[in-house]
């Protein structure tokens, strides 16, 4: 497999992920009938600790369903302005929902602060738009965030009348790199969107909880989204063996990330701030002059990455050997050297 760092969404199931989807039990899940869909919802359900789940095909579908189930026409969602839900998912809730998007500032962790979060809800007003539904994320480009700053945003959310849903699409890479469970990170949202198809290594899915009321409506909405899915057993079984065998190994992706980053923080001219890598990202930052050729020259070993934006993103994930992270970091040691000859 050649090595491909460009994102944790790019893992291949593998055979004994494939062997579990061949083994699934199947219904017509638009039905109800599908008890590996069924299975799964519950048991992201309570690893989240709420009453109920609901299969989607995506992180992004999960999202705009949560948003579209929380806020009416004219009201608002407030999201961090480089959040996914806000910037990285085609306008779909103003488009489709005509809920009107209200960004808030975003420090260098990923963090919101309260005082963004007060100075955004608006007042009842009838110029203005019905603030309605905060959204959050954890992690953030791979930045874990506090379960106290997390809890205190969502409080004065609550004091305010807001509804609140977390984009845990590597909910559960916070997890594995802190001592707080998925349910107690859960605890102060009424929704979370948990993705399966990124570290933990399903080729599809996501799943949306919340309470009884919201998923039954959730359920409608994804039918008009179009993602009302079939015999869908057979990709839910492979997120529930993600579940239960791929979670820990989380770790060794975190593991991988902080020791490329060690490495290549020796490389003359080469910035990684160590303490930015909590999770599977590191970001990498190049001289200007030099910065446009690496992507080809890795290229040319084999090597996938992306261009940067202003800085490389480079992610591990299950598909990221010790050999394939030591080509990384050499690839980028001979490129600068090479430049710099
Ligand atoms: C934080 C976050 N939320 C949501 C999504 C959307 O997931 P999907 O690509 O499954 O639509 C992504 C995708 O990378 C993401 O990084």
């Amino acid at each position: 497999m050649t090595p491909d760092f460009r994102s944790d969404t790019v893992t291949k199931p593998d055979d004994a992920m494939r062997a579990a989807m061949a083994a699934a039990p199947v219904g017509d899940d638009v039905y109800g009938d599908d008890p590996s869909v069924n299975a799964l919802e519950e048991r992201v359900a309570q690893m989240l600790g709420k009453p109920a789940g609901l299969f989607v095909t995506s992180g992004t579908q999960s999202n705009l369903i949560a948003i579209l189930g929380h806020c009416r026409r004219g009201e608002e969602f407030l999201s961090g302005e480089r959040y996914h839900s806000m910037k990285d998912e085609a306008g779909g809730a103003a488009v489709l929902g005509s809920v009107v998007p209200q960004t808030l500032p975003v420090a260098d962790d990923g963090s919101i602060s309260e005082d963004s979060v007060r100075a955004a809800i608006k007042p009842d007003d009838v110029h203005l738009p019905i603030s309605r539904l905060l959204c959050l994320e954890n992690t953030v480009s791979g930045r874990v965030q506090s379960k106290r700053n997390l809890d205190s945003l969502t409080s004065i959310a609550r004091e305010h009348g807001l509804k609140t849903h977390l984009d845990g699409a590597r909910l559960m890479n916070a997890v594995v790199s802190s001592d707080v469970s998925a349910s107690d990170y859960a605890a102060g949202f009424n929704s979370v969107s948990l993705c399966i198809s990124k570290g933990l290594g399903a080729p599809v899915g996501s799943v949306l909880v919340g309470d009884e009321d919201f998923i039954k409506a959730g359920r409608r909405l994804r039918k008009m989204l179009g993602g009302g899915m079939r015999q869908a057993g057979v990709i839910a079984a492979a997120c529930d063996y993600a579940l239960s065998y791929n979670i820990e190994r989380l770790a060794d992706d975190h593991l991988r990330a902080s020791g490329v980053a060690r490495r290549l923080s020796e490389i003359d001219e080469v910035h990684v701030s160590l303490n930015e890598v909590e999770t599977n990202m590191v970001y990498l930052q190049l001289p200007d002059d030099v910065a446009p050729g690496l992507k080809a020259f890795l290229a040319e070993r084999g090597m996938t990455i992306s261009p940067p934006c202003p800085k490389f993103r480079l992610v591990m994930h299950k598909d990221i050997t010790d050999a394939a992270s030591d080509s990384l970091v050499e690839g980028i040691a001979d490129f600068m050297a090479q430049c710099r000859s």
